[in-house]
């Protein structure tokens, strides 16, 4: 995993992506899938897709079938089993099969239709618990998994694993990523399941709305973290899928990070909350710090472009238009 590959520039390695190609993302329901589509379409590819309905991408027989008829000339791999720590921890059978086998398919599927370029999403979770920040690609592999979510850690870095043997055993163009943490339009705002940032825009949302007095959130407020639009992850999608054929995944976030105190006053001015915010520090805070290091893709020429409280006002919007009207 420590092989360090030369990264093509960015003029050399246009051909990657040709104009107009036709690319079939999976996932494309998902907050990831959903604003990758969107932005391909926007730059003038076409896009294809499949729901859920008509093709479950852990049928690799049906997946492989489906993409022999369509032949994309890529493919993004946004599908996937995708769920928080109480999640995981109920359900690591699906978490590491269900993973295992989209993966499966859909990467075998996609060299058996002669797809010659395939990006696959890895996610910052799957380091090791305690590697060095900010985190550098070459640490994966290199200490113990966060237990919490090791089952699908093991399957994604299994999918990591996957494209890295395709590129070697049959020279396909198969890339992998390892996004921070998203947000944006298309996001879980359901309590149950819901990441960070969607759960406090929608309590300071209901606080506001029911005139409570104060929202109390888990731990100290002092782990830092980092967050990413969706529509600048898809925009670093595409660099990539433009400009990066290397064997090493590339971490994809905005290289900076602040405390979950920061971000939960940034929400609470955005809903226009005034109450206060009161912390339990009998919760738990989990590890101290999470942050990517950007370099290997800001060498690619990308920066992301929205910033975080334009962010979040912009998906708070989005999630107010679909609230029922008195909600
Ligand atoms: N969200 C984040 O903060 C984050 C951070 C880092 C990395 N990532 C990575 O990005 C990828 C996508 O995550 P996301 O947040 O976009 O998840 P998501 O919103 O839950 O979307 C996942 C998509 O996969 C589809 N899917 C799941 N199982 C399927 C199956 N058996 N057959 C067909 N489609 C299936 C889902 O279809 P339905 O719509 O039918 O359910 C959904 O459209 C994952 O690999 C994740 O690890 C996400």
């Amino acid at each position: 995993m420590t092989t360090e590959l030369p990264v093509p520039s960015k003029e050399s390695a246009h051909s990657l992506l040709r104009p107009g190609s036709r690319i079939f993302v999976a996932g494309h329901r998902g907050l990831v899938g959903s604003a990758v589509a969107r932005r391909l379409a926007d730059d003038g590819h076409e896009v294809l897709t499949r729901g859920r309905d008509l093709l479950d991408l852990r049928d690799a027989a049906r997946t492989e079938t489906y993409l022999k008829e369509v032949r994309p000339d890529a493919v993004v791999l946004a599908a996937a089993k995708v769920g928080g720590i109480m999640a995981n921890s109920t359900y690591p059978v699906q978490f590491l099969e269900d993973n295992l086998r989209i993966q499966l398919s859909v990467v075998a599927g996609a060299h058996a239709a002669g797809t010659q370029r395939l990006l696959f999403l890895g996610s910052s979770c799957i380091y090791p618990r305690l590697a060095p920040q900010p985190i550098r690609e070459e640490s994966l592999l290199t200490g113990e998994l966060e237990p919490t979510n090791e089952a699908y850690a093991l399957a994604k870095i299994a999918g990591i694993v996957q494209t890295q043997s395709y590129r070697r055993q049959y020279g396909a163009s198969y890339i992998s990523a390892m996004p921070t943490n998203l947000y944006g339009p298309g996001d879980n705002f359901d309590l149950e399941t819901s990441h960070v940032l969607p759960a406090l825009i929608r309590r300071f949302h209901e606080a506001r709305r029911d005139g409570a007095p104060e929202v109390t959130l888990w731990g100290s407020g002092s782990p830092r973290r980092e967050f990413l639009h969706v529509d600048d992850l898809a925009a670093a999608c595409v660099t990539l899928l433009e400009a990066y054929d290397g064997d090493e995944p590339v971490n994809i976030g905005c290289g900076e990070d602040l405390t979950i105190r920061e971000l939960a006053e940034t929400v609470r001015e955005v809903t226009g909350y005034d109450g206060r915010i009161v912390w339990d520090t009998s919760k738990p805070d989990g590890t101290p710090r999470k942050l990517l290091d950007v370099a290997r893709l800001n060498a690619l020429g990308f920066t992301p472009k929205i910033p975080l409280r334009d962010g979040i006002a912009r998906t708070y919007a989005w999630w107010l238009g679909q609230l029922p009207p008195g909600q």
